[in-house]
């Protein structure tokens, strides 16, 4: 008797200590939000490979893009060519990989032409004339968080490359935290697990003299993608020279060198997904034997803008030799190919693994690519999620 009434405590406070083990268990997860390792990559309908066609087994997350915004409305709007390839994306990239998480990205809301893919991109007057009021920006919240919602995407992006002045910056800032406190609530009031925000940055965090919103950024966004390529490209200059270089020790315009930038102003490595391209650009060289780096060159080469996507870049070498391997220059983590007069530069494997060494040595958060759809038998996602 004596000891049935000593051991009811007893088992009481064991089951108390259990739960507390259990609290402490779980309350990491709930508090840091740890993200772990991202391997994401864009995709887009109308470019190679259709979504049932992506190894989504290879990423942690997939981008589905682009959403256009309207120039009238500000609201979100998925053109009306792609609404049946938007819709069925998550479902259809669930098969291979039910864990993927898939994120909808907004452009420029123009020019976005197959053509246009590599392309400059030209300066978004509907994104300034969205982000400058507070109702513009209100209606395109709202239409997006209903967009991503209805098509069951995970969460949104905004693929805004470049804002174009000064006050674009500051009104991002605005925007991010309303979108950010708009999801947020949604959440809550949908009991829903929250939409997850991203945005492309631009390498360096000034552009126009003036400085991205940082902490903005930092506490609105989950993560931001850095865009580390269209560092230099055919069009614009005479020379042979990398595209997406990982360091440069003449030259500021490096990842490397951004990263610093970014995290100098405040902008934690943990925030930062490293964009590692799958194209490259052609130039047409003035002297096939003088062909190294910087070597000169007439202009642009192979295709209307130079741009080559990998997948292209690897039938244009087997259909001419396919023998010779690609030079690999470790001082840019670059690789690069002289086939006849033409000189492309691109990642290719070594580059690839350079740049995912790099990121998860400087404690980023991961990477994602541009676009899944431009890979060779998968052999660039295989190399970079080793
Ligand atoms: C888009 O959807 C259409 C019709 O549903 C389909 O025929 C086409 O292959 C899809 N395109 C891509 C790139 O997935
Ligand atoms: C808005 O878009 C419509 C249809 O795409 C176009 O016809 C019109 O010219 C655009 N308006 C402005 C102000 O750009
Ligand atoms: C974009 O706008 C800025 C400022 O208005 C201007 O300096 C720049 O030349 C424009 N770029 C393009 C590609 O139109
Ligand atoms: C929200 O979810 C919780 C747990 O799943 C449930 O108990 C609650 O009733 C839900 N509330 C609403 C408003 O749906
Ligand atoms: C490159 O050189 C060609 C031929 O001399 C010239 O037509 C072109 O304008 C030059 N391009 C640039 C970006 O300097
Ligand atoms: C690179 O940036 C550093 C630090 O901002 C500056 O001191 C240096 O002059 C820059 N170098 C070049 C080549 O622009
Ligand atoms: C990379 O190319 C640059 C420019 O030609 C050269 O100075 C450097 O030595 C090369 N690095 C390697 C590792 O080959």
């Amino acid at each position: 008797m004596a000891s049935k009434l000593k051991a009811f405590p007893l088992l009481f406070l064991l089951l108390l200590l259990l739960l507390l083990l259990l609290l402490l268990l779980l309350l990491p997860v709930h508090t840091s939000n740890a993200q772990s390792w991202i391997k994401s990559g864009y995709w887009r309908p109308g470019i190679l490979l259709p979504a049932r066609d992506v190894n989504s087994a290879l990423f942690t997350h997939l981008i589905c893009g682009f959403a256009d915004v309207h120039n009238s409305t500000y609201r979100l709007s998925i053109p009306s060519s792609v609404v049946q390839n938007f819709s069925t994306f998550t479902g259809t990239v669930k098969r291979k990989n039910p864990s993927i998480v898939t994120l909808l990205s907004v452009w420029a809301g123009e020019a976005q032409t197959y053509q246009s893919v590599y392309a400059q991109i030209p300066n978004s007057t509907v994104l300034s004339s969205m982000v400058s009021k507070a109702s513009h920006r209100k209606s395109f919240i709202q239409s997006s968080i209903k967009t991503a919602r209805r098509y069951g995407f995970d969460g949104l992006d905004l693929y805004w490359v470049w804002p174009s002045t000064g006050s674009d910056l500051i009104n991002l800032g605005s925007l991010l935290d309303e979108w950010r406190a708009a999801i947020n609530s949604e959440s809550r009031n949908s009991n829903q697990s929250r939409l997850i925000l991203t945005m492309a940055l631009h390498y360096v965090p000034v552009l126009h003299l003036v400085s991205y919103p940082v902490d903005s950024i930092r506490w609105n966004l989950d993560w931001a993608h850095l865009i580390a390529y269209h560092y230099c490209v055919p069009t614009q200059v005479n020379f042979t020279c990398p595209n997406a270089a990982l360091y440069d020790p003449w030259s500021n315009v490096s990842a490397n060198f951004g990263i610093r930038e970014w995290t100098r102003r405040g902008l934690p490595v943990s925030k930062l997904v490293l964009g590692l391209p799958y194209f490259g650009y052609a130039w047409t060289l003035v002297n096939p034997s003088d062909n190294g780096l910087g070597a000169p060159a007439l202009g642009l080469g192979v295709t209307w803008n130079g741009a080559m996507g990998y997948k292209m870049i690897r039938s244009f070498i087997q259909d001419y030799d396919n023998a010779v391997a690609p030079t690999y220059n470790a001082t840019y983590v670059v690789n690069y190919r002289t086939i006849g007069n033409s000189w492309i530069g691109y990642d290719d494997v070594e580059a690839i693994r350079a740049k995912v060494s790099y990121a998860k040595e400087k404690k980023l958060l991961g990477y994602y690519v541009l676009y899944v759809s431009e890979d060779h038998n998968w052999e660039l996602s295989r190399a970079a999620g080793m």
